[in-house]
């Protein structure tokens, strides 16, 4: 049997070669870096399942309402068909919630709900540790233009909005999330789609049954081992034949 192409490989998926030009098979890894940066753990037996299952119901169902995602079909229990797109080398990230580097850069509280949702975008160049930057710096280094840099706002909103009320169907609160925008060509015309994945690893995601204050952090759903189980629970998008107990676990 031919040994397919592999094409690139992250810490959390390797893209290998299509069966048809313009297509790309995504295979989800367990590696436990994407989550887990700063610990020394290797890998969540499952999350590859668990994210491909996930990152699938996301990108449907943003298809679904017009927002156009590099998803095409899931292929089995790790892997994907997606669409190939020059990806913008910027992480986009939307924040409901003060969290993270926001906290300490700007001395605001943690889960203080935003005046309004806020986009940033940084660089993706792990060397650098990913730094955020302006749209000064993305126009000035060709990174994107300013109608990419619109419509990946637009994209971004609208990304915020349907994953939010998601997320708040099953007692979830959508504190920040991130995600990675392709380009890709129709005839003469380009248009930017949604990339890469949307999963736990990708989003801060609280559990709004508790209480929410300043003082009391809400609970985290993510960064938890099971937190990938948790949300697919909620979801209701468990695969059914597993082999494991449903529940991924720690690996050293
Ligand atoms: P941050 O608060 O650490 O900047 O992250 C904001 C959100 O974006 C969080 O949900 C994690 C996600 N994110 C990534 O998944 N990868 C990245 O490289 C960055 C910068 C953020």
């Amino acid at each position: 049997m031919a040994r397919r192409k592999k094409i690139f490989e992250g810490k959390a998926k390797i893209l290998y070669e299509g069966p048809e030009p313009g297509t790309l098979v995504q295979y989800f890894k367990d590696d436990a870096a994407a989550a887990f940066p700063t610990e020394r753990r290797d890998t969540i037996e499952g999350k590859g399942v668990l994210n491909n299952r996930l990152s699938e119901f996301f990108m449907t169902g943003l298809n679904s309402i017009g927002v156009p995602t590099h998803f095409i079909r899931r292929i089995n229990m790790r892997e994907q068909l997606i669409r190939a797109v020059e990806i913008i080398p910027l992480e986009v990230v939307v924040r409901n919630f003060a969290a993270g580097p926001i906290t300490t850069r700007l001395g605001i509280p943690e889960g203080t709900p935003l005046p309004r949702p806020i986009v940033e975008f940084y660089f993706k160049d792990e060397k650098l540790g990913d730094p955020l930057v302006t749209e000064e710096h993305i126009i000035a280094f060709g990174w994107a233009s300013q109608q990419d840099l619109d419509e990946m706002v637009a994209l971004a909103l609208r990304v915020n909005d349907f994953l939010s009320g998601v997320m708040m169907g099953v007692g979830i609160r959508l504190a920040d999330f991130r995600i990675e925008v392709g380009r890709i060509w129709e005839g003469d015309f380009q248009r930017l789609i949604v990339a890469d994945e949307i999963s736990p690893d990708s989003c801060r995601l609280w559990d709004a049954r508790g209480i929410i204050s300043a003082d009391d952090p809400p609970r985290e759903l993510a960064g938890q081992t099971d937190a990938y189980t948790e949300l697919a629970q909620r979801l209701g998008v468990l695969p059914t034949n597993v082999t494991h107990a449903g529940k991924p676990t720690l690996i050293n």
